[in-house]
């Protein structure tokens, strides 16, 4: 039996404009009222945060809102970067950290994503660490070293006690945005072995309770399978995060999963 909540986010990344971004919080907070068992985030682009935040406030919904990416130092001197105050101050409750586009496309390193880590956890704010492997580490069969190497990166001095406030996202680089989708088997694998590192480095306590969310080209169609395998604590949805539809739809099916794991 799961005793962990399962854990749904939508990430919009740079995607939606002032108007698209609020129909579909408000799409999402509608479809989303007579469901219960999960957390739920949605990650807007920054210049939405808080209209999104006025919506779910407005609505009551207990869907947090979320950050796409954060910047570690307090203040200052840092052109173009977002402090974790001012997501705060927006009424952020929770942060991605390392996602994979920040990895390859922007060309954020293992020691960056370790400080803003730290900086997220430190600050009280929930951290959806992301890690995963690119098509040519999987076929040199590198995935459970790679996923190790940024797991231990990323949470180097980081205390047990924050451990409670992270969440570890798998998203494989060649399944996020393509329409190939993990295998049942290969997400539980790659997912077993991430608790079992934290495990190692956190106790046996921390890793079952830790949430594991699988990541990448996840859809209503081919997602319950996936949540169902034990260690996958919900998703980290990206393209069907943008329609509302969709993404409830998701949300239900984790909902579901995790009754079936009772
Ligand atoms: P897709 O669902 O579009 O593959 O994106 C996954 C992702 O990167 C979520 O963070």
């Amino acid at each position: 039996m799961s005793e962990r909540k399962p854990f749904v986010g939508g990430n919009w990344k740079m995607n939606t404009n002032r108007t698209t971004s609020a129909e579909l919080a408000r799409a999402v907070v509608d479809g989303l009222s007579s469901v219960s068992g999960v957390d739920v985030a949605v990650f807007p682009p920054f210049p939405y945060l808080l209209a999104i935040k006025s919506i779910l406030r407005d609505r009551g919904s207990s869907i947090k809102l979320g950050a796409q990416d954060v910047y570690h130092q307090p203040d200052g001197a840092f052109t173009g970067e977002v402090s974790i105050d001012m997501l705060k101050d927006c009424g952020v409750q929770v942060a991605l950290v390392g996602h994979s586009e920040r990895r390859h496309v922007v060309g954020e390193k293992d020691e960056l994503i370790n400080l803003k880590t730290r900086a997220v956890l430190e600050s009280g704010l929930e951290c959806i660490l992301c890690v995963g492997e690119t098509l040519e580490q999987r076929l040199n069969g590198h995935t459970d070293s790679v996923n190790q190497r940024q797991i231990r990166t990323a949470l180097a001095e980081v205390p047990g006690e924050q451990i409670d406030h992270l969440t570890i996202a798998y998203e494989p680089v060649w399944a996020i945005g393509t329409g190939k989708v993990a295998t049942p088997e290969d997400a539980q694998d790659a997912h077993s072995k991430v608790r079992r590192l934290i495990e190692t480095l956190y106790g046996s306590e921390t890793a079952e309770r830790i949430r594991i969310q699988y990541g990448g080209s996840l859809k209503p169609g081919n997602a319950s399978e996936i949540l169902a395998q034990p260690d996958v604590d919900g998703g980290l949805i990206g393209g069907a995060a943008l329609k509302g539809a969709d993404f409830v739809s998701l949300v239900r099916a984790a909902a579901q999963a995790a009754q079936n794991k009772d």
